[in-house]
């Protein structure tokens, strides 16, 4: 399974649950391949925010070396699941999609919240607050989607 996480700038909430994934899925022993992009290019080529990097850190999960890069149509080739951290992101990427592409892409807290439709908060403008609020959000987003998909594979293998 390839998973993509997006949001804006690919610098706050996409490499937090980049981390966040990944480190769940490797105590899980499960292999799949984990990115993230951000809509926007403001920040490509960045590291993540700060503010992210400490959060992760305090959970002993290291993202510091992540890169920004913005999300390409090449991306609806490369991954199975395109997870969008808020609607505008979700409409973006569907803009984008072909109508062969876009049962592909989801809200990343649809596995938590299933048929809510909600967002991550972007936490850019606010404080470190944010940052732990999204973490916790996101924790158990992962902890939702690895359920859910791993449930899925079970039943259609
Ligand atoms: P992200 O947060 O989408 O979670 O990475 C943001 C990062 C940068 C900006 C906005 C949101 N920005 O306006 O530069």
């Amino acid at each position: 399974m390839d998973i993509l996480l997006v949001c804006l700038g690919n610098i706050c909430r996409s490499p937090l649950a980049e981390g966040i994934l990944r480190e769940k899925l490797s105590k899980h022993g499960i292999s799949w391949n984990v990115d993230s992009a951000g809509t926007g290019s403001w920040h490509v080529g960045a590291g993540p925010d700060k503010r992210s990097i400490k959060v992760a850190k305090e959970f002993s999960i290291d993202i510091k070396n992540l890169k920004a890069r913005q999300f390409s149509v090449a991306d609806f080739d490369r991954f199975d699941l395109i997870l969008a951290m808020d609607e505008s992101n979700f409409e973006f990427i569907n803009r984008k999609a072909s109508a062969g592409s876009r049962a592909r892409v989801a809200m990343m807290l649809d596995f938590l919240y299933p048929g809510e439709r909600k967002s991550v908060p972007d936490p850019y403008y606010g404080g470190d607050n944010g940052f732990y609020q999204i973490y916790e959000l996101l924790d158990r987003a992962c902890d939702a989607l690895i359920d859910e998909l791993v449930r899925e594979k079970v039943h259609t293998t």
